[in-house]
């Protein structure tokens, strides 16, 4: 894990109020681990002060320049526009100079290569999952189910499907796929496939729902959260989320950025008030 200062190298919307952002990033494509994340920050400006937290989407290497050159590294990010930050960021170009902290905190366990593997993903929430696929393909069957409120929240799907993956897609609104929720899909898909292993990531509401339905059958499950955070590195406490066994008397907290952000759902606690730090806007 590491600080330093880069440049942007592309910034694009790919999908009303969506971006896509390349950044330079020396060493990412060897330490970067499916679910890290990244405490990003604009340099240019004061505000904001804070940084702010962005899963991984992809890591990889730039064409070298010519032949004795090295080729440079970079990984791409996936922002929605919520606030003050993200509406920052959306304004930079080409060559724009940003600060990067990390890769920080633990990722997805892949698994074995037996096991048939169903990732959940809800509108951005499908960001930390394509480097879990990318492994993934190697050795498993891989099943996507992306879902969003409307068809602008369905983002790179296709690029999941080159990479071998099997997909489908469902809105709320029926404005593409299937209509109806992306918990609906994935009770389908474990009935059909029981042994499945299932990871997610999404907005709270999604997180729990699927968290249910895995309990109920005894699916194993990983699941990535979104935390507010303020440092990232475990140092100001701003995004604990309780584990299982907390009590009053015996308080037992986990900090998203440090034990997570990916964390297996036994190893927290699902009763509704309990895992309240985590914005139920989740992975939005
Ligand atoms: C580990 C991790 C990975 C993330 N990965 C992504 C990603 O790949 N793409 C992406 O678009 N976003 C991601 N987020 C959420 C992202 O960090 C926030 O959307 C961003 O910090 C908002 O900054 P802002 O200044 O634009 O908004 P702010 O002005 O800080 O907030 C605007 C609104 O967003 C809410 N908000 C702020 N932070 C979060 C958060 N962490 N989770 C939920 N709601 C929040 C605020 O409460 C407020 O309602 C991730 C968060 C975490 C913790
Ligand atoms: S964000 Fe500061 S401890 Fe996790």
């Amino acid at each position: 894990m590491k600080n330093f200062k880069t440049i942007i190298l592309s910034n694009q919307e790919i999908s009303p109020n969506y971006y896509r952002m390349k950044i330079l990033a020396p060493g990412y494509n060897k330490q970067a681990k499916p679910g890290q994340f990244v405490m990003f920050r604009v340099q240019r400006s004061l505000p904001p002060l804070l940084r702010r937290p962005f899963g991984i989407f992809r890591a990889g290497f730039l064409p070298a320049d010519c032949d004795s050159m090295p080729p440079k590294e970079f990984i791409e990010i996936i922002y929605k526009v919520v606030g003050s930050g993200t509406e920052i960021m959306q304004g930079l170009h080409h060559g724009d100079p940003v600060e990067l902290l990390g890769p920080l905190g633990e990722g997805f366990a892949v698994g074995s290569p037996e096991e048939e593997k169903i990732l959940v993903g809800g509108g951005i929430g499908l960001v930390p999952l394509y480097m879990l696929a990318e492994k993934m393909v190697e050795t498993s069957n891989v099943r996507l189910l992306m879902g969003g409120r409307t068809r602008d929240d369905i983002i790179t799907v296709t690029e999941f499907e080159r990479l071998g993956v099997e997909t489908y897609v469902s809105t709320e609104d029926g404005s593409l796929g299937e209509e109806g929720l992306v918990t609906q899909v994935l009770e389908r898909k474990l009935d059909k496939y029981p042994h499945s292993t299932v990871f997610a990531c999404g907005p709270m509401p999604m997180i729990e729902a699927v968290q249910k339905i895995c309990a109920e059958r005894g699916t194993s499950l990983q699941v990535s959260l979104e935390a507010l955070m303020a440092c990232g590195v475990g140092a100001c406490l701003g995004c604990v989320v309780k584990g299982e066994g907390h009590a009053e008397e015996e308080p037992r907290y986990l900090c998203t950025c440090t034990s997570g952000p990916v964390f297996k759902a036994e190893e927290l606690d699902w009763r509704k008030a309990e895992i309240k730090n985590v914005k139920s806007g989740g992975c939005k």
